[in-house]
């Protein structure tokens, strides 16, 4: 248990709020993850062929190490800005209500742009933000996804380009959290809990 150090106020509640005790199962490899990005860099180079800047759009905070790691594999001008959402409070179940916590910093009307999310669960949280920047009128908004549970989803979305389909299980790593935990880990686990 952590101490609980007032600066760090609500996060450090969220942090806390881990009680019962789990292990975590890999489930895809830091290096599967490397060479799937590789193919989907290839595939929305070509895609945003004669663009001559894409805005690649980061979901907070679960993309930011998929973000780093997709850019880096971009061979084209990419301008990197963040949006975040919330949908998600300290449980392991979608609100369903989504929140925009944190707007992008720049404009994207006119302009090509990638939004970067980390899961597809419901949907509920791309197809708001989906919703939202296209009423911003951009060139073409196209949306990527790390991962996909298929078998979750009530909205009737799907991104542009998903990394793996994953079954109905709660993972973590790879910048994804389980009440802010874990997001350090270089590959994708499923949380298990033990007791
Ligand atoms: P949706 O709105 O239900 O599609 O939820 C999407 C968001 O929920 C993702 O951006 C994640 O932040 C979070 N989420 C969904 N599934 C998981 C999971 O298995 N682990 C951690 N976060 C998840
Ligand atoms: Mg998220």
């Amino acid at each position: 248990m952590l101490p609980n150090v007032g600066w760090t106020g609500e996060r450090s509640r969220e942090y806390d709020a881990v009680t019962q005790p789990y292990v975590i199962d890999k489930m895809i490899s830091a290096k599967a993850i490397a060479a799937r990005i590789e193919d989907l860099a290839r595939e929305i180079r070509a895609a945003f062929e004669g663009s001559d800047k894409l805005v690649v759009v980061g979901l907070l905070r679960g993309s930011f190490v998929f973000i780093a790691d997709l850019v880096r594999e971009l061979d084209m001008n990419v301008e990197v800005d963040f949006l975040e959402a919330s949908s998600y409070g300290n449980a392991m179940e979608s609100s369903r209500e989504v929140r925009i916590i944190k707007d992008l910093s720049g404009e994207i009307s006119g302009r090509d742009v990638l939004v970067v999310e980390d899961i597809v669960d419901t949907g509920h949280t791309l197809d708001h933000v989906a919703r939202l920047l296209r009423s911003r009128h951009p060139k073409r908004l196209e949306t990527i996804a790390l991962l996909d549970k298929p078998t979750r989803r009530e909205v009737d979305i799907k991104a542009t380009w998903t990394g793996f389909e994953i079954p109905d299980e709660f993972v973590v790593g790879y910048g994804i959290d389980y009440a802010q935990r874990n997001r350090n880990l270089p590959y994708i686990g499923k949380v298990r809990f033990t007791s």
